[in-house]
């Protein structure tokens, strides 16, 4: 899902009001889609990272050499108290183990009146990249478990956690991003690969069922190239 990471990451900065000047955490970064975005607002020593997945710590440091890249998860941000001008989370809440503990914890490595900020795909509008692939696995099995339940991921829960983590000023918007996939192979080749709710569930059929799934998605999406549009909510409040 980086393809759609990336453009993603220039608007929730924007959001966040993120300028030079500014000193910046990206929380739970990945391989850096957001990271990146920051650096070339801040220059790298400006920004720090975390992220609790060892694999993604190390992509991170060897895309984005001079940025302070950390293992650790945002519950537990290994960082003095109001460190950062700002604390931003891509894609991150709805996988948080808590996300208000999280939430909590990116305010107080935050200045006083410094920005939170978080975006999570609308996952409960069917709005996300991946709904459309929900939408077809729910047509073989009713009772699947998609992500629309996860924290964050409907109108105002964002806003909600934010408020129950102690943030002030809280805003709450939309992002979106449109994604052009030239065939329905390229579209198709992340859910095989086994990573996130998604492609474990790919992961987790056998492969008369996976090829029932994958046929759906093709029967469903218009002919290549196709474009995929979709729309994340984001919060920011201050610290
Ligand atoms: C969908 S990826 C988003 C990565 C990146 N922010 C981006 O936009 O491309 C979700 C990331 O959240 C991380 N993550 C999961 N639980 C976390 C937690 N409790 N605290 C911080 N990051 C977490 C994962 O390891 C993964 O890198």
């Amino acid at each position: 899902m980086g393809r759609y990471s990336v453009p993603l990451a220039p608007q929730l900065a924007d959001f966040a009001a993120v300028a030079a000047g500014q000193r910046v955490l990206d929380v739970g970064c990945g391989s850096g889609a957001l990271t990146g975005e920051l650096v070339k607002r801040l220059g790298p020593a400006a920004v720090s990272a975390v992220d609790p997945s060892q694999p993604f710590v190390a992509a991170a440091r060897a895309r984005h050499p001079g940025v302070s890249v950390q293992r650790a998860a945002a519950e537990e941000l290994p960082f003095e108290d109001q460190l950062f001008d700002a604390a931003l989370a891509q894609l991150v809440v709805h996988f948080m183990a808590y996300p208000v503990a999280g939430l909590r914890e990116m305010a107080r490595v935050t200045r006083k009146h410094g920005v939170v900020a978080a975006c999570v795909w609308d996952h409960a509008g069917a709005r996300g990249p991946l709904s459309l692939f929900w939408e077809a696995a729910r047509v073989l099995d009713p009772d699947v478990e998609d992500e629309s339940q996860l924290a964050g991921a409907r109108e105002g829960h964002l806003a909600q956690l934010f408020r129950e983590a102690g943030l002030h000023e809280i805003e709450e918007g939309i992002l979106s991003v449109a994604i052009e996939h030239s065939s329905f192979e390229e579209w198709w080749e992340p859910f095989t690969l086994g990573v996130g709710p998604a492609g474990s569930y790919v992961a987790s059929l056998d492969p008369k069922r996976q090829a029932r799934v994958r046929d759906l998605c093709r029967e469903m999406l218009p002919t290549a190239p196709f474009v995929v549009s979709s729309q994340a909510w984001v919060a920011r409040g201050d610290a």
